[in-house]
Parts: structure tokens; sequence; C-alpha cells
């Protein structure tokens, strides 16, 4: 079994990114390990963890991303085999999705799809809406990457009940606290299945 080599795709502060690469490293025969992190924010946080973690980070802007002939010789040239988004906050353009196909990228949201998914329902808008919806559950949902935003099939959900005075930072730590115990193993059972072809 070949390890599939991954590249993160992220935009913010990266836990998910050191979750994933750190769960990883420490399973037996891991069926992936984390090669780059492509980040399209310069300043951000995961840069800092990805030097701590002695992964390669680089900075992209969103129109480099969104250039075939910028990204792709990268991606090509380290034998990238699966994309994980982890809190990227850019639509994957179509290139990347014929080149690697839907099952090879793969993204979480912070919520259960298809409520609370689509354009603008990112990070603490999100969690805002699941509490003025008075939701009384909210969770995590592991998904491949088609065209359409929040909208290829689903690997994984995961739920966590919400109480009626949890506001939107309560629900973001109990949907974090999902995220960590489930992402990084999601993560390593879809390359476990793409080794194995
Ligand atoms: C996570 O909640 C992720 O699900 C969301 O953005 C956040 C990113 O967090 N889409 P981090 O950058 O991995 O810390």
């Amino acid at each position: 079994m070949k390890p599939q080599n991954i590249a993160v795709f992220a935009s913010g502060s990266g836990s998910n990114a050191e979750n994933i690469t750190t769960y990883l490293r420490s399973i037996p025969d891991a069926p992936a390990r984390v090669d780059i992190i492509i980040c399209n924010k310069a300043d951000a946080g995961v840069f800092a963890r990805a030097e701590r973690l002695g992964i390669d980070a680089i900075h992209l802007s969103k129109s480099q991303i969104n250039d075939p002939d910028t990204l792709l010789p990268i991606l090509e040239a380290r034998g990238i085999d699966m994309i994980v988004l982890a809190g990227f906050l850019l639509m994957v353009p179509d290139y990347l999705i014929e080149r690697y196909g839907s099952r090879r990228i793969i993204n979480i949201h912070p919520a259960l799809l298809p409520k609370f998914g689509g354009r603008g329902m990112y990070g603490h808008h999100v969690h805002e809406a699941v509490v003025e919806a008075g939701e009384k559950e909210s969770g995590i949902t592991i998904h491949c990457v088609s065209s359409v935003c929040d909208g290829g099939e689903i690997i994984c959900q995961a739920h966590t009940p919400l109480l009626p005075s949890d506001g939107p930072a309560d629900v973001e730590a109990k949907v974090r606290k999902l995220e960590g115990q489930y992402f990084p193993k999601v993560v390593a059972i879809v390359a476990a299945d793409l080794a194995e072809g």
C-alpha cells in the first residue's frame, strides 16, 4: 500500500491541519502523510503550526490558486495524491476537481449539511445561524468536494446536542471537539481506501 501524499489547504489557525498531521504520524503503517500545507492568507496561524510540525507551508493568493499553471506543477512535483480542505475558505477551482476527482478532495464543514451550508456559510457565520435558528443539535460534515459549494457526497457526519443557553462560541467549541475526534480518523480511512485503489 502506497501511503497517500496529502496537501492540506487551509485559511486560518490550522488546528485541523495540525490534528491530521499528528494523528497520521502517530499510527503505525499510516495510509497517508501530510506533505505540504497551502494557505491563501499570508498571516494565518497555520504557518506557525507548520513550522513547529516541520511541514512545508506556502502562501498562494486566490488568483494563484485559481491558476492551473501555478498550482498544478507544485502539486505534481510533490506527488500529491489527495487534497484535504481544513478551514479553507475559497472555492476549489474546477480544474483541480477535474485533475484529482471528487473522491480525492475532501472538506470539513462545521455544521450538519445540507443545513447551514453554501456560500457565506463559514466560520462564525455558521454557528451564529445555528443559534438563531434555535437548533437542538449541530455537528460536522466531512464530504467529497464537487463544484457545488458544500454540495459533494457526504462521507461522514457527527452530531452534538445543543443547550438553549448555548451561544455561537459554545457551539463552535462543541463542533471543534468533534472535528478533533473525527476528521483525522476519517482522512486516514479515506486515504486507506484510495491507497487500495
Ligand atoms: C473549522 O471549524 C472548520 O471546520 C471550518 O473552519 C474552522 C477552521 O479551523 N470550516 P482551523 O483553521 O482548522 O483551526
